[in-house]
């Protein structure tokens, strides 16, 4: 089914999705730079910043990283030529309190280097499955650095290339209607 859109929003915003069918081919690390770039303008509480993203755009990095995907997400990350992850600090720098918003905005600022980076002509596939107790072990990631996602980034590839698993789910998807998320105040008071 195709997308629909009530309201006229930005044309990246409707056209975003992400694919499976990245290409192996190398990104130059301008690119990469850039989209890093537009994460880093994210707001965030106190303007703290708190996203880090471990970058792997080489052959042993690549390598390291690979071997916390999950099997399946194996099946398709495997071949990007850019894999990332993304951590956030859980603790404020200014008094080492804990800082509660620190997802919040890893996650605005992954949003915003989605952006970028299709505008630069490039997939960004946000991956849970993967092994994150086993990265924090072995990359010696400390534990006020929450461990949050992974990332997948390259070119739009060959779907032949693509196993059959993922042919039916490789389309832009819809979303839940408006009304289910533009709730009223007294919505739960109900
Ligand atoms: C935090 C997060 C985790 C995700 N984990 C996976 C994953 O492990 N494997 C996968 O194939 N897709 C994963 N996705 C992709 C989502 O399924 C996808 O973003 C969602 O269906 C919306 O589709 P769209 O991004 O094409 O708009 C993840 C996305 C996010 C934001």
């Amino acid at each position: 089914m195709a997308r629909t859109f009530n309201y006229d929003i930005l044309e990246i915003i409707k056209e975003r999705w992400s694919a499976r069918a990245i290409d192996q081919s190398p990104i130059p690390l301008n690119d990469i730079k850039a989209v890093m770039e537009a994460a880093r303008y994210a707001p965030s509480c106190f303007n703290e910043q708190p996203w880090r993203y471990l970058v792997a755009y080489e052959n042993e990095d690549l390598t390291v990283m690979r071997s916390y995907l999950t099997e399946k997400n194996m099946k398709w990350a495997g071949k990007a030529p850019v894999l990332m992850m993304v951590l956030s600090s859980n603790v404020f720098h200014r008094n080492q309190k804990a800082n509660k918003w620190n997802q919040f905005d890893a996650g605005t600022s992954w949003g915003f280097m989605q952006l970028e980076a299709w505008k630069r002509g490039y997939i960004t596939h946000g991956m849970a499955g993967f092994n994150a107790d086993r990265a924090r072990e072995e990359l010696n990631i400390p534990e006020d650095h929450d461990i949050i996602c992974m990332v997948a980034m390259g070119r739009y590839g060959n779907l032949e290339e693509l196993d059959p698993l993922f042919h039916p789910i490789e389309r832009p998807n819809e979303r839940n209607p408006l009304e289910s998320m533009m709730l009223n105040v007294d919505t739960f008071i109900k």
